[in-house]
């Protein structure tokens, strides 16, 4: 199976109110989108990424030194549009010919650790289509007009991260359907699910933390350099995470199960 990956990082990061796009803020010396790239281009079986860069930032990203792991594999950078969803068509429109499936991911999730990525990589290669994804701690509550609509049950409600894996048949045929109906998706699975195709979900790492507010950097930094001097723990298992929680048994399940609900 031909492998490859788009890094997503077109987003204006108007949240973060950085002086600098958010793509370029650094992380541990290095850009995040840089950093983003690095952890999919450890796996061996990703032969290309593609950037999807803001417009105004391709010249900006083609200034930055090619001295980073993964470099070789790095496609031309492509322009993003005005939404996310945009910015995945883009990144799409510029795979290599004969890719079977695509791996999309965040610029803005650098602390994503290779291991997961394979692993969710080897669910979408056996399935179609899988996502990361982290049991929520907190009690979801659907809330209209600054009132309490509904409560989500806990014990079913996880949180999607990225990369996000699909056959690349699969997403195309997924995305030409949300743009047909006017569709826009806060993420890609949940194209795929209106195909009513089944998406499954590989437990992540908390850790795997997406940069949106200004603190958030302070904490990637932090949780970075707990990673043994930037080492990514090789296991998969929280255990071994940087982010100490939640029992190994079900970082190794993988399996969203309501039944261990009650347990969080
Ligand atoms: O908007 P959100 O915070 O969900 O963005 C998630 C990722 O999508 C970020 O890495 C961001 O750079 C990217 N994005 C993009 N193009 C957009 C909006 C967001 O590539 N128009």
């Amino acid at each position: 199976m031909r492998v490859a990956a788009l890094v997503l990082a077109a987003g204006r990061g108007e949240r973060l109110g950085a002086s600098v796009p958010k793509a370029f803020l650094p992380l541990a010396g290095r850009p995040l989108v840089v950093r983003a790239i690095e952890a999919l281009a450890a796996r061996p079986e990703v032969e290309r990424i593609v950037p999807v860069l803001p417009a105004a930032d391709l010249v900006r990203f083609a200034a930055l030194a090619r001295d980073f792991a993964g470099a070789d594999k790095l496609a031309e950078p492509v322009a993003g549009g005005a939404e996310r969803q945009d910015s995945m068509r883009a990144g799409l429109a510029a795979l290599p010919e004969g890719i079977d499936l695509v791996a999309v991911h965040d610029a803005a999730r650098p602390l994503v650790r290779p291991d997961d990525v394979g692993r969710v990589i080897a669910a979408a290669a056996r399935t179609g289509a899988a996502l990361l994804a982290v049991p929520v701690r907190d009690t979801l509550k659907r809330v209209r007009d600054g009132r309490v609509a509904d409560t989500l049950p806990r014990a079913e409600c996880w949180a999607a991260q990225t990369p996000q894996v699909f056959r690349l048949a699969l997403l195309r045929e997924a995305l030409a359907k949300a743009e047909a109906e006017g569709f826009l998706g806060t993420d890609d699975a949940q194209l795929v699910e209106r195909l009513g195709a089944p998406v499954e979900v590989v437990e992540g790492d908390p850790a795997n933390l997406k940069i949106t507010w200004p603190e958030d950097v302070a904490l990637a930094e932090a949780i970075w350099s707990s990673r043994a001097q930037g080492a990514w723990p090789s296991g998969s298992s929280r255990a071994q995470s940087a982010w100490p929680s939640g029992s190994s048994s079900r970082a190794q399940g993988a399996r969203p199960s309501g039944s261990s609900g009650e347990q969080r």
